[in-house]
């Protein structure tokens, strides 16, 4: 079917998965897929863990194949949607990668596992998701197990996240006597048949909450219970409220369980429905309306290749506004100049396919000749304007970084400041000392591995860490003078690469002593551009 170029960017719908490592993110995503007609699993599997990673773990499946660029992008459709997945790491050492993802994202789903509640991870993630005001879906996993109480994870979310949540449909039982699911809006209960572990979509049986035959399908004191939580829920629970939910202060809630499929659909049929396509987005042009005549984007991930042979990257632009077009010249505003994107691309399912056109909301990945850094606008309009900033997140450790071989500065310096503008470390100097000595600052430890790694075996470089005490790090607001804060002994000014002043503090209790002791200072821990 040919759509409209209007048709195409209101089809669409860009979201990212976030979750605690293991409540099921990568299954629920490769279920998306199996609704969506990419994949068939049915024939496919041998084991979880091989249909697992044939699909979106793509460090694997590219190890595999020699393949060295790394994505986390899908793109498949859906009932006349084209939808784009924004797949984040899972490993905590790496969350920042997840906060720029979501970014690029117009709402995230949260997967939670039903016998956890939340978890440390999902609590970090999801305060950036608050602080973007993006809508939050909830899709309660494993309800194949035995969960928690259905009300109190529900306290969970509302308690220790601060949002308020409006189960769209309701468990019947969990473990071995999970029946499926009652959908609040339609008054019915999907009872979900085998789906041979998962392998296959599964027949849903839909009775009405008044059908006879329920009590029969799940006992009389499955019945009962259900009738019970739901007088409760209708009397004590949140009304849907789909203003709220835009605004991200009210998260629809879901049940499910990827592994077996129940509730999937459901899940997804409803989501389509409750997010929007792709959003005017903040410039310092004002707004830009994904309807706009002029293509924009800006990067907000940068993916070294991590083969040796081909040391280039990859930069990810999600589409803000019109259509891109791999023959026409766009303005790269951050460098000035104007260009062809080389090598345009975009995943689709379990491939890379070079893309010729694509839609605001869609992202592509394209060739980094090595200028690009994170939070980059690209335009068609000849009046340009660049896209608010992508923040910089605080880094929690700091390392004072020694070259071994101090005659590959230069080297040395480059490396460095390539790996930092791909957003994996950050990297700052002494403010006014003169000394050209580097801090690297990470937010999980596992980074400092990959910087050692990577400037050895990409830069040639050897280095060594020395770690600092400092766990807090806060940039200045507006232009209060830094020679002027009268600080604590445990404080430390410092630079950072485009020269703005910051401090770090070795506990928190330093940081509002300093803010106690200087009238009209602000510190943040986000830095903005
Ligand atoms: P993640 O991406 O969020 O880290 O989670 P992932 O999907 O990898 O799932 C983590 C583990 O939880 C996997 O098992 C997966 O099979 C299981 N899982 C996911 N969804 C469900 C569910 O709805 N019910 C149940 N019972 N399990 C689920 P694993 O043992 O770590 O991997 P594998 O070796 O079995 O593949």
């Amino acid at each position: 079917m040919a759509y409209t170029v209007e048709q195409e960017i209101k089809r669409r719908r860009t979201f990212a998965i976030i979750s605690h490592p293991d409540a099921g993110k990568t299954t629920l995503t490769e279920k998306f897929l199996l609704y969506g007609g990419q994949i068939n699993l049915a024939g496919s599997v041998k084991g979880k863990a091989t249909a697992r990673h044939a699909v979106s773990d793509w460090m694997e499946i590219e190890k595999e194949r020699g393949i060295s660029v790394t994505s986390s992008v899908l793109q498949f459709e859906y009932d006349g949607y084209c939808i784009n997945i924004l797949d984040t790491p899972g490993h905590q050492d790496f969350s920042e990668d997840t906060y720029r993802t979501l970014m690029a994202a117009d709402s995230a789903v949260m997967v939670i596992d039903a016998s956890k509640g939340v978890e440390a991870q999902t609590r970090k993630l999801f305060k950036v998701c608050v602080m973007r005001h993006i809508p939050i879906f909830t899709f309660i996993n494993k309800m194949d197990r035995d969960a928690n109480d259905t009300f109190e994870l529900l306290d969970d979310i509302e308690n220790e996240l601060g949002i308020a949540t409006v189960p769209v449909n309701w468990p019947i039982g969990s473990g071995k006597e999970f029946k499926g699911v009652y959908d609040r809006n339609e008054r019915t209960v999907r009872m979900f048949s085998d789906t041979q572990k998962g392998t296959k979509q599964g027949e849903e049986r839909i009775l009405s909450i008044d059908d006879p035959a329920l009590k029969e399908e799940i006992g009389d004191e499955k019945y009962e219970q259900l009738m019970e939580e739901l007088e409760l829920l209708d009397g004590a629970g949140a009304e849907f409220n789909q203003d709220l939910v835009t605004k991200g202060e009210l998260s629809p809630v879901f049940f499910g369980s990827a592994l077996t499929n129940f509730g999937v659909e459901t899940f997804l049929e409803h989501f389509l429905k409750m997010t929007y396509s792709p959003l005017p987005r903040m410039s310092d042009a004002g707004e830009i309306s994904p309807f706009s005549e002029d293509f924009s984007a800006f990067v907000f991930k940068i993916q070294a290749n991590m083969n040796k042979a081909h040391r280039d990257r990859v930069a990810f632009l999600r589409i803000c506004s019109g259509t891109f077009d791999a023959t026409k010249e766009y303005t790269h505003v951050q460098g000035g100049r104007k260009s062809k994107l080389s090598a345009p691309q975009q995943m689709m399912a379990d491939e890379r396919k070079i893309v010729d056109k694509a839609y605001a909301g869609d992202i592509i990945g394209v060739f980094d000749p090595g200028l690009y850094s994170i939070g980059d606008t690209f335009t068609s309009a000849k009046k340009t304007f660049k896209f608010e900033g992508i923040p910089t997140f605080a880094p929690e450790h700091f390392a004072r970084v020694r070259q071994i071989d101090t005659m590959k500065r230069k080297q040395f310096m480059k490396g460095i400041t390539q790996i930092a503008q791909e957003g994996a470390i950050q990297i700052f100097q002494e403010y006014n000392t003169g000394m050209e000595e580097i801090i690297v600052g990470v937010v999980g430890v596992l980074q400092f591995d990959v910087l050692k790694y990577r400037l050895n075996n990409e830069y040639n470089v050897e280095i060594g860490l020395e770690n600092l005490p400092y766990e807090h790090i806060r940039w200045i607001e507006g232009d209060y003078d830094i020679n002027k804060i009268s600080g604590t002994s445990d404080m430390k000014k410092i630079k950072d690469l485009k020269d703005r002043p910051l401090l770090l503090f070795v506990n928190s209790w330093s940081v509002g002593m300093v803010q106690d002791r200087n009238e009209g200072l602000v510190l943040s821990e986000f830095g903005r551009d």
